[in-house]
């Protein structure tokens, strides 16, 4: 197994604690951390054509940054595959999580129920993006 995270500011603004807390654990070695922006380390590691199996989406909240974060995932993770995006109760991140579902066919496993904190499980398409250049869905 392969854990793969992307946190620029770990040791800027937590002090490394989430990955002390990995070596506490003893799992350091399963876990790679890249101190990158999501929005730069995603479209390298599809250069790389690397494959994910799980995505777990909880960076920077802006609109723009969760719909890149998204469209990258969607050349890196395999077909069907689940993303789990954190924080749906905010306005950027559900408009985003909409666009994909409305769009790209991605369907919805599971929301949370917690009033106040809100995520949700989507499973993306397992068939091929084959849309027309006139497509679009509002969202
Ligand atoms: C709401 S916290 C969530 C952290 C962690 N998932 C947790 O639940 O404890 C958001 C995290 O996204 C990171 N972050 C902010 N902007 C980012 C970006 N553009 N790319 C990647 N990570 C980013 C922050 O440093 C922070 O660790």
């Amino acid at each position: 197994m392969r854990h793969t995270a992307i946190d620029p500011f770990q040791t800027s603004r937590f002090a490394d604690v989430g990955l002390q807390l990995l070596k506490a654990a003893g799992v350091e070695q399963l876990v790679v951390h890249h101190a990158e922006l999501s929005e730069l380390r995603l479209p390298a590691m599809v250069g790389r054509a690397d494959r994910f199996d799980f995505a777990f989406v909880d960076g920077s909240h802006r609109f723009d940054a969760v719909f890149v974060d998204l469209f990258y995932l969607s050349r890196l993770l395999v077909p069907g595959a689940v993303v789990v995006l954190d924080d749906l109760q905010l306005p950027s991140v559900a408009r985003a999580a909409a666009f994909y579902v409305n769009n790209l066919e991605w369907t919805i496993e599971e929301c949370s129920t917690s009033p106040e904190h809100h995520w949700i499980a989507l499973r993306t398409s397992s068939v091929p993006d084959e849309r027309p250049f006139g497509h679009f869905v509002d969202f």
